[in-house]
């Protein structure tokens, strides 16, 4: 039996892979510290699926020490930490410790016992800034890039905007370097938007989910900018298929750990692209107001899958209307629940 240990377990996108990782019959371990609202939802959800719950922080090096020197999983996917850009600039040294120390707690863990797992770390599309150099065009829905046909790829200079984008960038290159120096299979996957079930989108993250449920909900919600902001959006199925094809790779990488990831060109979505559909395709009533745009925030981002999809023969699946409709039903019919973190 394979074991895959999941930190930030109760969250969105640790939960998901948890609930997808058991399913294939895998002996499931997560870690969660239940900071974000929501959790104890997810974790009730999958439970009595997975083998073990630890309530713990990651910031906490004796305890993951302890408990990865007994669990010795062959992955782990590391999808804790502090999430949003907002609450990084209120509160840096928070963020700081949950990104940037929590991940050196876990690279340490690694090396020093000489665990021989794969790891999978979640970084974020927020490591190259704001791109304000790359030319673009608009219409009255949205940007494009005038230039780059299929998006950033990896080759792009980082440029870490935020606290966020500071302590996810330095993790990120911690994840990197702890590969190449002392030998840890590691994976760094710079994941642009992912959205789906089980999200509980607040205006601070999750922008898919947060219109979503404010929109179901008739909550009146703030756009930040002109709504014209592009993203290129990921189901959270396709990236739980991603994980999966990286955990049963055989063949360790040597050298290219990073990749970006996300729904690519053909899946990408302005925000007024978004109030589109759910006026169009689903008859809902949208309740907006502008405000100035966001520091830092990029106008557009398309994630270049090339490198991604040729090792991993990966591409996303699930288009923006089908993804949209899977998560506007399960608000529908989790009404009960996504209330009580409103
Ligand atoms: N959702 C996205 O669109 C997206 C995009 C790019 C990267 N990411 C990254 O993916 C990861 C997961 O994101 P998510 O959307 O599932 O967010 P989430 O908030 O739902 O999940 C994060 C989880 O980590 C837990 N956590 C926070 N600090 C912790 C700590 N110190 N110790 C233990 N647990 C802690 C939270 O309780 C939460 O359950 C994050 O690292 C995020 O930066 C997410």
């Amino acid at each position: 039996m394979r074991s895959i240990f999941i930190t930030g377990g109760a969250g969105f996108i640790g939960s998901s892979a948890a609930e997808f990782f058991a399913k294939k019959k895998w002996d499931v371990y997560i870690l969660d510290n239940l900071s974000r609202k929501g959790t104890r939802i997810n974790l009730n959800r999958i439970k009595d699926k997975i083998k073990k719950f630890y309530l713990e922080d990651i910031k906490n090096y004796k305890k993951l020490n302890l408990i990865l020197k007994k669990i010795k999983p062959d992955v782990i996917i590391h999808a804790a930490g502090q999430v949003a850009v907002t609450k990084s600039i209120v509160s840096p040294r928070e963020d700081f410790n949950d990104n940037i120390l929590g991940t050196l707690n876990l690279l340490e863990v690694i090396r020093n016992n000489k665990l021989k797992c794969k790891l999978i770390y979640t970084s974020t599309n927020k490591v190259y800034g704001n791109l304000n150099y790359l030319k673009l065009k608009k219409n009255k829905d949205r940007y494009f890039f005038k230039n780059l046909k299929k998006g950033v790829n990896e080759e792009f200079n980082l440029d870490f905007h935020s606290p966020y984008g500071c302590s996810k960038g330095a993790a990120d290159q911690y994840v990197n370097d702890y590969s190449r120096i002392y030998n840890i299979d590691g994976y760094v996957l710079r994941q642009s938007c992912v959205y789906g079930t089980n999200q509980f989108g607040i205006e601070d993250q999750g922008w898919v989910s947060w219109f979503i449920i404010a929109s179901i909900f008739k909550k009146k919600f703030k756009v930040y900018g002109d709504g014209k902001q592009v993203r290129d959006i990921l189901y959270i199925d396709d990236l739980n298929n991603l994980y999966y094809k990286i955990a049963l790779n055989k063949k360790k990488l040597t050298t290219n750990r990073i990749f970006n990831v996300g729904g690519g060109n053909k899946f990408s979505l302005s925000l007024l692209g978004l109030f589109k559909i759910l006026k169009k395709e689903y008859g809902l009533k949208l309740k907006y107001s502008f405000r100035s745009e966001r520091k830092g925030d990029q106008k557009i981002f398309i994630s270049d899958n090339s490198k991604i999809s040729k090792i991993f023969n990966w591409s996303p699946k699930v288009d923006p209307i089908k993804g949209t409709r899977i998560l506007i039903n399960w608000v529908i019919k989790n009404k009960k629940k996504v209330n009580s973190i409103l």
